[in-house]
């Protein structure tokens, strides 16, 4: 009685309070409904929209998309639709909750529309390729949020305002092919990662907050521009006339002497240089394996001891058609790649030129018999995402492994490694083409042996790309063979699973978290484990999760990546795989072969699916190569 009416009331009540909730999302995005059919009437455009007034806004409109609950837009992406005049005023700038507008590539004529000052939280803004002209906006600071402006290829005129200067987000800049005029103010933004001023009609001189861009961020304007290179870095100038005349006078004119000293500093310090490059010269040799052995300044023994070689001898893979012998390899001359969790790797150059990579494992656990067995599943694996095993040589002093040698490099030396002016930046196709290639790698590599093959050692310092590009996995099958799992090297850990941290032993799962990590990575461009300007160490797991948490989801991505246009969504989808992939519990991390399809389908056009048959084990020297979809993708 009294009770169940208070129930009633209560269940009323809060159904109420439901429907109210109902309401007012559905007048706030109705406002932004009509705030962007208004835009499109006033508007004139060669494409159609399909923005059907009875259709949901949210759903079915082309190039909106809304916040979680529908409530508000927060995204419009308008490139090329053929929009000419410009841009009506009091439309969009009732899209008060916008974060993304892009309205690139269309004819839009007339000035900056001031009034889109209104739209706070915009981070992103792109304008470029259109027609607009007049000056920029006075006033940057009302859009605290902006983290990418690109107004390339306008014609915007009159001088770049300093108050983009309190962009505390701004990370890209591009305000090249504009008729921009004047000084560049000094731009005092810490996160500024992408700069562009190139071909407008800008002078004086660039401040010293933005030297550090390269040149070509300011190529195409008033010549006096490039100066700073000259004068940031005041040459020595030796005195003009010869020392010895000055000796006629009696003593020395002081021009002379301080030429005396800057040129015995200089040689002094040519001398020191010489020496060093001698030292680390010297260093780099010791440190090669074998080393250029001709000259006998190391003998080969030490690398390799041939007391037992009578049955020992370098053991190679079906279908391997290299054809060199121990000795051959002995007489290589050799550079190291690197230091692994398992050993030292080298290139080595044959003297017929031929390239392979020689690892030096330490601390093999396994006898002969159990040795030669792994080594065996691993070298039987052809597949066109697993470096394959060509050869391996065990003794009781030494086990190498030989691999074909990658001149491309590895994934890590591709995203971590300097970026200098031949270096073109990871993009995103590539990024997916070696997610999707790795991944179908691993998952080859689990069905091997009745199922139970773990890889073991999943890091971007073990991914490379193949002849087309596509990821494919190395050093694989190693970690059931090594003594034990030594405590990861610091760079190693990020990707070790927070069981094998434990347990010391790695699995298909810790595997699947391993690739998490690395697609991570791939989505990031931050290492694993890295420290910030503030010496701080960050987990690259943690940081992750502690900003998807706090929804700054953009943030997330490798800068290098946000000037692809249209690929947010595809961002979203492979950060959506890689977090399932590092979940702490390893029974609830999905199957590789399972990731392998996830990744496929973040772009299901260019990975369509293939034969079933994909990953059979079997038979595998007749296991055809399994190639990619040929299909383009840029599509
Ligand atoms: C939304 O679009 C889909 C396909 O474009 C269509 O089938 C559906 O009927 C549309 N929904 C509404 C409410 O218009
Ligand atoms: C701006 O974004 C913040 C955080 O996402 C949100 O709380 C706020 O409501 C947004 N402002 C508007 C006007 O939508
Ligand atoms: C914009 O372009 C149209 C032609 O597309 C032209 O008639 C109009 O004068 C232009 N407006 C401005 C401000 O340049
Ligand atoms: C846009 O500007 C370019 C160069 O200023 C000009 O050639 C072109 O005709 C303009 N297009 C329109 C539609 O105004
Ligand atoms: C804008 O920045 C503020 C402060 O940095 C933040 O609280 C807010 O969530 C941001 N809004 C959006 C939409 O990112
Ligand atoms: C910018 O261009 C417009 C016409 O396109 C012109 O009227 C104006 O004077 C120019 N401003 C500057 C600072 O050159
Ligand atoms: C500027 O225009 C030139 C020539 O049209 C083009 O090659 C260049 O890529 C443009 N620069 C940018 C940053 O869009
Ligand atoms: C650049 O400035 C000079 C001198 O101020 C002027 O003569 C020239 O027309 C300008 N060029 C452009 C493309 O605006
Ligand atoms: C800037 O754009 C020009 C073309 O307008 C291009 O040549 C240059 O490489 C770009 N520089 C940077 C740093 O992006
Ligand atoms: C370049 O800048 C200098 C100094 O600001 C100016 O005197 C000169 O006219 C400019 N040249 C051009 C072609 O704009
Ligand atoms: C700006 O747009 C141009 C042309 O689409 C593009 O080449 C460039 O990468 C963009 N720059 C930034 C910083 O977004």
């Amino acid at each position: 009685m009294e009770r169940q009416r208070l129930y009633i009331f209560s269940l009323i009540s809060s159904a109420l309070f439901l429907l109210s909730q109902g309401i007012v999302r559905a007048t706030l995005v109705d406002n932004d409904k009509q705030a962007l059919l208004d835009f499109e009437k006033k508007l004139p455009h060669l494409r159609s929209l399909n923005w059907d007034e009875d259709s949901p806004v949210c759903k079915n409109w082309t190039g909106v998309s809304c916040n979680e609950d529908g409530s508000r837009v927060i995204s419009l992406r308008l490139p090329g639709v053929g929009f000419h005049g410009p841009i009506p005023t009091n439309t969009l700038s009732r899209l008060s909750a916008l974060q993304i507008l892009s309205l690139r590539s269309n004819f839009i004529n007339g000035t900056f529309p001031l009034d889109l000052g209104k739209l706070r939280n915009l981070s992103y803004l792109y304008l470029q390729f259109n027609n607009f002209t007049g000056p920029l906006p006075r006033d940057f600071s009302v859009w605290k949020n902006l983290t990418g402006i690109n107004f390339s290829n306008n014609g915007f005129n009159g001088s770049i305002p300093s108050s983009i200067s309190s962009l505390r987000q701004l990370s890209s800049l591009n305000l090249a092919n504009n008729s921009l005029l004047g000084e560049i103010p000094d731009l005092n933004l810490p996160n500024l990662q992408l700069l562009n001023l190139s071909n407008n009609n800008l002078s004086g001189a660039v401040p010293k907050s933005l030297q550090k861009f390269p040149k070509s961020a300011f190529l195409g304007n008033n010549a006096s521009l490039l100066e700073y290179s000259v004068t940031s870095s005041p040459a020595v100038s030796l005195p003009k006339e010869p020392i010895l005349k000055s000796k006629n006078t009696g003593k020395l004119s002081e021009r002379a002497l301080l030429g005396i000293i800057i040129a015995v500093s200089v040689l002094g310090l040519l001398g020191f240089a010489f020496l060093l490059l001698v030292c680390l010269l010297r260093r780099k040799i010791e440190d090669g394996f074998p080393g250029k052995l001709e000259k006998g300044n190391m003998s080969p023994e030490k690398v390799i001891s041939r007391s037992q070689d009578a049955n020992n001898k370098l053991v190679f893979f079906e279908g391997c058609n290299y054809a060199f012998d121990l000795e051959d390899l002995l007489r290589a001359s050799a550079e190291v790649l690197g230091k692994g969790t398992f050993g030292t790797a080298y290139k080595a150059i044959l003297e017929d030129a031929t390239m392979v990579v020689v690892k030096r494992l330490k601390e093999v656990g396994v006898g002969k018999r159990e040795f030669e067995q792994q080594m065996g599943v691993v070298g039987s694996i052809k597949h066109e995402n697993v470096i394959e095993l060509r050869a391996y040589y065990y003794s009781k002093d030494e086990k190498l492994m030989v691999y074909d040698y990658y001149s491309q490099g590895s994934l890590a030396a591709m995203l971590h490694g300097k970026r200098g002016e031949n270096r073109p930046p990871l993009d995103w196709e590539t990024r997916l083409r070696i997610a999707v290639g790795a991944a179908r790698g691993i998952a080859r590599v689990h069905i091997e042996n009745g199922g139970k093959l773990v890889h073991g050692n999943v890091k971007s310092s073990n991914i490379f790309l193949n002849s087309r590009q596509y990821g494919c996995v190395s050093d694989l099958g190693l970690s059931t063979v090594m003594s034990s799992l030594a405590p990861p090297i610091a760079r190693a850990a990020g990707y070790r699973a927070p069981e094998v941290m434990d347990t010391r032993k790695a699995t298909q799962s810790s595997d699947v978290y391993s690739f998490g990590v690395m697609l991570l990575e791939l989505l990031t461009g931050k290492s694993p484990i890295h420290t910030t300007s503030g010496d701080e160490i960050v987990h690259l797991v943690r940081w992750v999760h502690s900003v998807v948490r706090e929804e700054w989801t953009a943030e997330v991505f490798d800068l290098e990546l946000l000037r692809y246009p249209n690929i947010e969504e595809e961002l979203v989808e492979m950060l959506q795989i890689a977090m399932a992939c590092v979940v702490r519990m390893p029974d609830q991390r999905p199957k590789m072969s399972e990731v392998a399809k996830m990744i496929a389908n973040v772009r299901p056009t260019a990975f369509r699916n293939r034969s079933s048959g994909e990953l059979k084990t079997g038979n595998s020297s007749q296991t055809p190569p399994v190639g990619v979809s040929e299909t383009d993708l840029s599509s």
